[in-house]
């Protein structure tokens, strides 16, 4: 199963017009509610994640946060940091090609994540699952978290939660039988 686990504004950008993300932090959190971010992650083996969203995690200059392998999208990235090469390995393709690799790894539950990575998924109808976390703010540009793409995909909504009194988080599965 491939799943997104993702944080958007009201206008459904993941990251503003100069592509930071401390709006997703805007809101006070005084007891860390993670939002169903460790229960999600519990549910996949391995995370996919493209170049930009990497980046953005190297310039966070924390601990590697990620206890799953991770797979990195890039046709430019050349190498990953020395101290991460026994976590993080870097590739490209298209969607099926990738997912076979990984696959043959032993990896089948998923965690896709960044805004190009997401489209270039959804454009072969290869995402069944979505989590979409809405921060309540109208960003009025950057990256969006969707795209366009040729075919109708339809999701079944699975569970509304609502967190901080104002995050509203909604759970989608794919109907793959149905456009
Ligand atoms: N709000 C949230 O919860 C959230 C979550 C994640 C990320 N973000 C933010 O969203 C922004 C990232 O968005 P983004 O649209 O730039 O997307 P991204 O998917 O993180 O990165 C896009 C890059 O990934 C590579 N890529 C994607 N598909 C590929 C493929 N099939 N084969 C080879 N390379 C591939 C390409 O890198 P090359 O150019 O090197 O070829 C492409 O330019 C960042 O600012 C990040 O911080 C926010």
């Amino acid at each position: 199963m491939n799943k997104v686990f993702i944080a958007t504004s009201l206008d459904g950008y993941i990251a503003d017009k100069e592509g930071q993300i401390d709006w997703l932090h805007s809101i006070p959190n005084p007891e860390n509610d993670d939002m169903g971010y460790n229960k999600f992650i519990s549910t996949v083996d391995a995370l996919i994640m493209g170049r930009t969203t990497f980046e953005t995690v190297l310039s966070f200059g924390i601990d590697w946060p990620y206890e799953i392998p991770v797979f990195v999208l890039s046709t430019t990235l050349k190498a990953i940091p020395e101290e991460l090469q026994e976590k993080v390995e870097l590739t490209k393709g298209s969607p099926k090609e990738i997912l076979e690799m990984i696959h043959s790894k032993g990896f089948d539950e998923l965690y896709i994540d960044g805004g190009t990575t997401i489209q270039g998924f959804l454009s072969q109808d290869l995402i069944d699952q979505l989590i979409i976390t809405t921060i309540p703010v109208l960003l009025g540009g950057g990256s969006p978290l969707f795209g366009t793409f040729d075919q109708r995909l339809s999701f079944q909504h699975v569970r509304s939660s609502r967190y901080l009194d104002c995050i509203v988080q909604n759970e989608y599965l794919r109907k793959k039988n149905e456009s």
